[in-house]
């Protein structure tokens, strides 16, 4: 079964730093049978389309508009995102679902705009503390992937990313994980009418080189989607060497 290493750099590096960490992360993903991805920022991804040219690392942006074109200041649309490289993208991710209000309407465009491209969208999910410690981040995330997943027959990924791990240093405990990826898978094979077996699902926050075995030893988990640690290529090489 395949597993994904996947690094979202958020809104962080530039073309030296983003040459430096290439380098190191081309020569772990040869070692490594992990479909390995880097998420740049828009104006780097054509820069790291010839960096990771003739490597096995594949490209991924970190978010789409849900339309082709149009009269969309300041937006980036997916057949713009096919043209520079990409193979993937990331939608709903909780900084842009807290930050821009983005819906799950919203993010199921997104994904499926993204998959008439022939990119993999990586569809996020994720509960807030508050909801975790309401008891209903089961029903919550549930909700999340019903209504993010495209009608149709697309390809996707799923990432299950608890809010309150992002950026924190905090994790569930890999039973957490496990469980709530069962969750996951079950939802998304009864919403998609698939076999479970053919839903992946990342997990992603606080993901680094010391936990990531342990998280990626999981049944259910079939890879991590990665912000902070994959921005240093000895935390990120070393993650992708536990997949
Ligand atoms: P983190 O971010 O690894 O820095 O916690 C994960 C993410 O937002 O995808």
């Amino acid at each position: 079964m395949t597993k994904w290493v996947v690094g979202n750099w958020k809104m962080h590096g530039g073309a030296a730093m983003a040459g430096e960490l290439v380098r190191a992360v081309a020569a772990a993903a040869a070692q490594s049978r992990a479909e390995v991805v880097v998420c740049p920022p828009y104006v780097l991804l054509s820069h790291v389309a010839q960096l990771v040219s003739g490597s096995a690392v594949k490209l991924g942006a970190q978010d789409c508009h849900p339309q082709a074109e149009g009269a969309h200041t300041g937006d980036v649309s997916a057949p713009m995102l096919k043209e520079a490289g990409c193979r993937y993208v990331i939608v709903g991710h909780s900084e842009r679902r807290s930050a821009y209000g983005e819906s799950d309407g919203l993010v199921r465009h997104k994904a499926a705009i993204a998959q008439s491209e022939g990119l993999t969208p990586i569809i996020c999910v994720g509960e807030t503390l508050a909801q975790r410690e309401q008891g209903v981040a089961e029903a919550l995330v549930g909700q999340q992937v019903r209504d993010s997943i495209p009608e149709g027959k697309g390809n996707f990924l799923l990432a299950y990313e608890p809010v309150w791990a992002i950026g924190s240093g905090k994790t569930p405990t890999v039973d957490d994980i496990e469980q709530m990826h069962r969750h996951i898978v079950s939802v998304a094979s009864e919403r998609t009418g698939r076999a479970p077996e053919a839903m992946a699902v990342l997990y992603g926050g606080s993901v680094k080189a010391a936990n990531a075995a342990s998280i990626m030893a999981a049944a259910a988990v079939s890879g991590v989607l990665v912000g902070g640690a994959s921005l240093k290529a000895d935390e990120f090489c070393g993650i992708i060497a536990a997949a």
